[in-house]
């Protein structure tokens, strides 16, 4: 099942909104299977904002990633990477959608309370960058044929 990689940015730690957030993945019906609280390195973060690293912009991301630490968490299900892009809202969130995070909660293009991987390739290298194999989980989860058809498991 497709897995995805979601950073509770220092502003949504700093806003108590990290249970609001962590909620509406959960209702959606998505799977949590690796949950920690890290204090992000410099190493870490130009390896995470590689492609960013030469935008002027990047000394301000990577000193505001680490103004406290961040929740990182993984999620699993069925198209987990784009449906929690669509939860999530465009990076721009003054102009996301309400009903999106971003769309009810944040302004900005930095702090912006949330990172997602942004395709499956994507989604792969990021979960294995921040977490190790024995701090993912499988397990069943009891509602499984409530959320979704046999035939959209496979
Ligand atoms: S880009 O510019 O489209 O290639 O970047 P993208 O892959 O969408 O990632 C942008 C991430 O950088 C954060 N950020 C900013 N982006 C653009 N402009 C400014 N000024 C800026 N400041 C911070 C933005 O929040 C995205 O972070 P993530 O963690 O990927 O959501």
């Amino acid at each position: 099942m497709e897995r995805t990689l979601v950073l509770l940015k220092p502003d949504a730690v700093q806003r108590d909104l990290v249970g609001e957030i962590i909620s509406r993945l959960e209702r959606k019906g998505l799977k949590l299977v690796g949950i920690k609280m890290m204090q992000l390195s410099s190493d870490l973060l130009d390896t995470h904002y590689s492609h960013l690293v030469g935008r002027g912009f990047y000394p301000e991301i990577r000193s505001f990633m680490q103004r406290t630490p961040v929740v990182a968490c993984c999620w699993e299900g069925i198209d987990s990477v784009n449906t929690v892009r669509l939860l999530t809202g465009i990076t721009k969130a003054r102009e996301a959608a309400p009903g999106t995070i971003r769309g009810d909660f944040a302004l900005s293009v930095q702090t912006n309370l949330i990172h997602c991987s942004d395709s499956l390739e994507t989604a792969k290298a990021e979960v294995e960058r921040f977490f190790k194999a024995e701090e993912l989980f499988e397990y069943t989860d009891a509602l499984e044929t409530f959320l979704s058809s046999s035939g959209e498991r496979d």
